[in-house]
């Protein structure tokens, strides 16, 4: 595994696997790695014939009042991890090397970045866009994995390679999940243990919503009320979202009959804010 930190190593790597014909797929990250990013690692393994992961805390992606200084960082303990999946470039730049001076450019999404999470985070999914593309123009990648437990980040990418014309294919990855059905996340590290107890209540709404809509229930004001009812019953935590949207357009109302929906919630435990998803197919008629 090679570890590269500069973007002129980046593209001189890239620049042999393509002489020498190598597909890559690549899975970018924050690092703090788990078994949800592994996931996408292993789909990258299977879609591509070189595995690029990159490890960078975006600071552009983070609000002022964020955690980005505290965001859990592990270098080596991730390069341990990514080693044993037989990645085979992981690029993990410092912040100097990404962003020499402060960058004017911001990738908008009007009317998809203003909604669930871009409503509580206003500028992220600027960020995010911002640094995806700057990713994706250094690796050059011919397939590039996400994951279903930031859908709406997924879907920004989806548009984003679409509208910009990257030649590169999107791959999404089912959410992968704790046994109680906590979505893994990194920050799931800052939890006390009253916390991760309690932080199951996102699966638990997620789930009811689900039966709901499969019992038959058509008004999405009535499955958000069922979603929000169960992480209201959690003391320890402060609901900020539950939503019922399309799933392709994150549309609220969605489409009165058509399309598959996506169940969204986002709630603080502490000063932790977790989120989590479910995409759920409407019953037949
Ligand atoms: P990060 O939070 O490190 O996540 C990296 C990738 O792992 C994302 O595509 C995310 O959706 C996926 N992921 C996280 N937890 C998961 C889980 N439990 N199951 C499946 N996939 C999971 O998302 C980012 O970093 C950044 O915004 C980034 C895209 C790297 C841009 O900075």
């Amino acid at each position: 595994m090679e570890v590269v930190t500069t973007i002129a190593e980046a593209r001189s790597r890239r620049q042999l696997d393509r002489e020498e014909g190598r597909s890559v797929a690549f899975v970018p990250t924050m690092g703090a790695l788990h078994a949800g990013h592994l996931a996408l690692v292993r789909r990258a393994r299977e879609l591509g014939r070189c595995v690029w992961v990159s490890i960078f805390v975006n600071p552009t992606q983070f609000g002022p009042s964020e955690d980005f200084e505290r965001y859990p960082r592990d270098l080596a303990g991730d390069s341990a991890l990514l080693r044993s999946e037989r990645v085979d470039v992981v690029f993990a730049p410092p912040v100097t090397e990404l962003y020499p001076r402060p960058p004017v450019v911001r990738v908008a999404f009007p009317g998809l970045d203003d909604v669930l999470c871009g409503a509580q985070r206003a500028g992220h999914f600027a960020g995010v866009g911002l640094v995806v593309a700057k990713l994706f123009n250094i690796v050059q990648p011919d397939v590039a994995v996400f994951g279903q437990k930031d859908a709406q980040q997924a879907l920004l990418i989806q548009r984003l390679t679409a509208d910009l014309d990257f030649p590169v294919a999107v791959e999404v990855v089912p959410t992968v999940r704790e046994a109680d059905g906590l979505a893994l996340s990194s920050r799931n590290a800052y939890l006390s243990a009253d916390e991760r107890r309690a932080s199951t209540a996102l699966y638990r709404a997620l789930h009811r919503g689900r039966e709901a809509v499969e019992a038959g229930e058509r008004d999405p004001a009535r499955i958000e009320a069922v979603m929000a009812d169960e992480i209201a019953s959690e003391p320890l935590l402060r609901l900020e979202y539950a939503r019922c949207v399309g799933a392709d357009d994150l549309a609220s109302p969605p489409d009165a009959t058509r399309g598959p929906l996506l169940l969204a919630v986002a709630a603080r435990a502490g000063t932790t804010r977790l989120i989590d998803n479910l995409p759920v197919r409407r019953p037949g008629p």
